[in-house]
């Protein structure tokens, strides 16, 4: 939840900047700082903790400049420490940045970087980026292209912002996919740049938005925005309303739509502050857990309603292949009535994007009086789901509006994941390799997301050619299958579609029977060790005459020949599968909803936080 600001004009940066983090506090963060151009020399002040620790530094040791940038942190390499803190400035000190996302190849581009004589200050990822700019800077001579010849190096979605005082008349913002967006606000004779709209509403209403792969040359006077490629883009300026829930919407048709693209970078918070990748760590200390207690727990129930239901049958494998903790599924409603079989050696966690869903709770309630370890996955903060339990995960995704949840789906299902690992670690059911292999794949999952949300048009396309269908089927199998069901219910609540999902095995025991031509089938068949039996049921619905809706990975010959309509995903690893295949799902269902002109963030009867019985 990393939040950038930026100044340029003719006042004192420092406490616009400082003003600007303020408005993104709400997003959480552990450390924060600040630098300046003072005299001709970059300036910085960076501390741990809350802004008011910066506040009180800026105090102590006042900066004073009319440009500079600031940067609130969520640690994901390098424990939140003051050196650790953005903005990082090179070994000239004429260069600094501040960065949201990961440098997924940031090991490689460190041993390059040390090898040719850098000396690194943090342990941090963003700090390869301003060696790259810096060396940059000496072969091509600008800021603009030294930025750009480093952006072509970096891999992952960022959002960068840098400064140098050797061209002090300049911000540079980028963006590449979507681990942030990237706002500049125009003013009169200054101009802004941040993360996030709600920085600069005091400053500024008219604003734009960079879209990936390009970045802004921003003057006290101009901005120009740019392709990475050099095209020079005339940007859309919008006039944004006070209303701040309007305001977040952007220049989205939907909140549900805005909250699909933001996976990339909610799910690049979700990994914030809880993956050490140097040292290869999971770190989830609000879950209050000791390996003594760890290694105490019997079995696991989730217990959970709706889409985090769904989320939940995801961590069951997750956790049961890592920890080795059987674990059992439970919806809410029914695990409150049913005397479940729980005891101190249970552990029962609830998942709740709201966290005061009333089943949920009283759920929560029966485990406590049971005596078990009650833990949650929650995302409002201070919510009753988060207060009541022995420990917590917080989704950190922010707020999420549109009703359909999405980005709060994608979200635990890391989380569980982070969790599994944290288990297997604590109960040392996990080999060092094992762990390693787990805790590295995470590092893909940003970009991941990201080249999923980036098909939106080919899933768009799909839309529209079964917007009038009446009925579906979704299929899944393995870690797949509760896609399926999220899938359908997706496709329910928002477009009023009847969709039924299955385990793919149980087809045969009487569903197959409702195939025909009219009921098309969508069935999750990514290459995994289910893809054999799925491709079989696949060959099945065919027979019997159903149009067929594939989500297959890239190069899949056999997807390629059955599917009338395939929703390709990238590869990645089989545990993780479920964020991406997913993605294309939520894509699906929304844009059906939309093309049909339905209320997509409100759909009829159904609220945001199910509060009643
Ligand atoms: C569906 C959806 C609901 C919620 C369910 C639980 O898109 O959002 O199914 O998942 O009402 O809500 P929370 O997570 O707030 O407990």
């Amino acid at each position: 939840m990393c939040g950038i600001v930026g100044y340029i004009g003719d006042k004192n940066a420092t406490p616009i900047i400082l003003g600007g983090l303020k408005k993104l506090e709400y997003r959480g963060y552990d450390s924060a700082g600040i630098a300046v151009i003072e005299d001709g020399c970059i300036e910085l002040r960076r501390d741990v903790g809350k802004l008011t620790n910066l506040e009180t530094l800026v105090k102590e040791e006042p900066l004073s400049g009319t440009i500079g940038i600031g940067h609130t942190r969520w640690a994901t390499h390098g424990a939140p420490s003051a050196k650790n803190a953005h903005p990082h400035v090179g070994e000239t000190g004429k260069v600094v940045i501040v960065h949201n996302g990961i440098v997924e190849n940031y090991l490689e581009l460190k041993e390059e970087l040390e090898a040719e004589g850098a000396k690194f200050n943090s342990e941090t990822d963003t700090e390869t980026i301003v060696h790259l700019i810096e060396r940059n800077l000496g072969s091509t001579g600008t800021l603009e292209e030294a930025v750009r010849q480093s952006l072509l190096r970096i891999k992952g979605a960022h959002g960068i912002v840098v400064i140098s005082s050797l061209e002090p008349d300049k911000i540079i913002a980028a963006r590449i996919g979507n681990a942030g967006g990237v706002v500049i606000g125009y003013g009169e004779g200054e101009n802004f740049v941040a993360s996030d709209i709600p920085a600069l509403m005091e400053y500024t209403r008219r604003m734009s938005f960079l879209e990936s792969h390009q970045m802004a040359i921003v003057t006290k006077e101009d901005v120009h925005i740019k392709t990475l490629d050099g095209k020079e883009i005339n940007p859309r300026v919008d006039t944004i309303a006070w209303d701040p829930v309007a305001a977040e919407k952007g220049n989205y048709r939907h909140f549900m739509q805005k909250e699909i693209h933001e996976q990339v970078r909610s799910l690049t918070d979700t990994l914030s502050g809880r993956v050490d990748f140097e040292k290869n760590q999971i770190n989830l200390m609000t879950l209050n857990l000791t390996a003594e207690k760890a290694r105490a727990i019997q079995k696991i129930v989730i217990t959970a309603c709706g889409t985090a239901y769904h989320a939940g049958l995801v961590g069951k494998t997750m956790i049961e292949e890592m920890s080795r903790i059987p674990v059992e599924v439970d919806i809410a409603s029914e695990f409150r009535y049913r005397d479940p079989i729980i005891d101190e050696k249970t552990c029962v966690i609830s998942i709740s994007q709201s966290g005061e869903t009333a089943d949920t709770l009283a759920a929560m309630d029966e485990a406590r009086k049971k005596g078990a370890m009650v833990l949650s996955i929650v995302n409002a903060i201070g919510s009753q789901a988060m207060r009541v339990a022995d420990g917590y995960i917080s989704m950190q995704v922010g707020p999420e509006i549109g009703v359909a949840s999405t980005k709060a789906f994608t979200a635990p299902l890391v989380d569980l994941y982070m969790l599994a690992i944290y288990l297997g670690d604590l109960r040392g059911t996990l080999s060092e390799e094992k762990k390693f292999q787990y805790v590295h794949d995470l590092r893909i999952i940003p970009e991941l997301a990201g080249e999923c949300i980036r098909r939106e048009e080919s899933v768009k396309k799909v839309a529209e050619a079964i917007k009038d269908i009446r009925n579906i089927l979704y299929l899944g199998r393995g870690i797949n299958m509760p896609i399926a069901y999220e899938g359908a219910l997706k496709l329910k609540e928002i477009s009023y579609i009847h969709a039924e999902a299955y385990p793919a095995g149980e087809m045969k025991h009487g569903p197959i029977a409702l195939i025909d031509k009219e009921m098309p089938v969508l069935a999750i068949m990514p290459k995994d060790q289910w893809y054999e039996k799925m491709l079989s049921q696949v060959e099945q619905a065919k027979a019997r005459g159903g149009m067929l809706i594939l989500v297959a990975s890239d190069g899949d010959e056999n997807a390629k020949n059955l599917g009338d309509h395939i929703l390709w995903i990238p590869d990645a690893p089989w545990l993780l599968m479920p964020v991406f295949t997913s993605i294309p799902l939520q894509m699906l269902a929304y844009h059906i909803a939309a093309i049909r002109g339905l209320d997509v963030d409100q759909p009829r009867n159904l609220a945001k936080s199910v509060t009643v019985e």
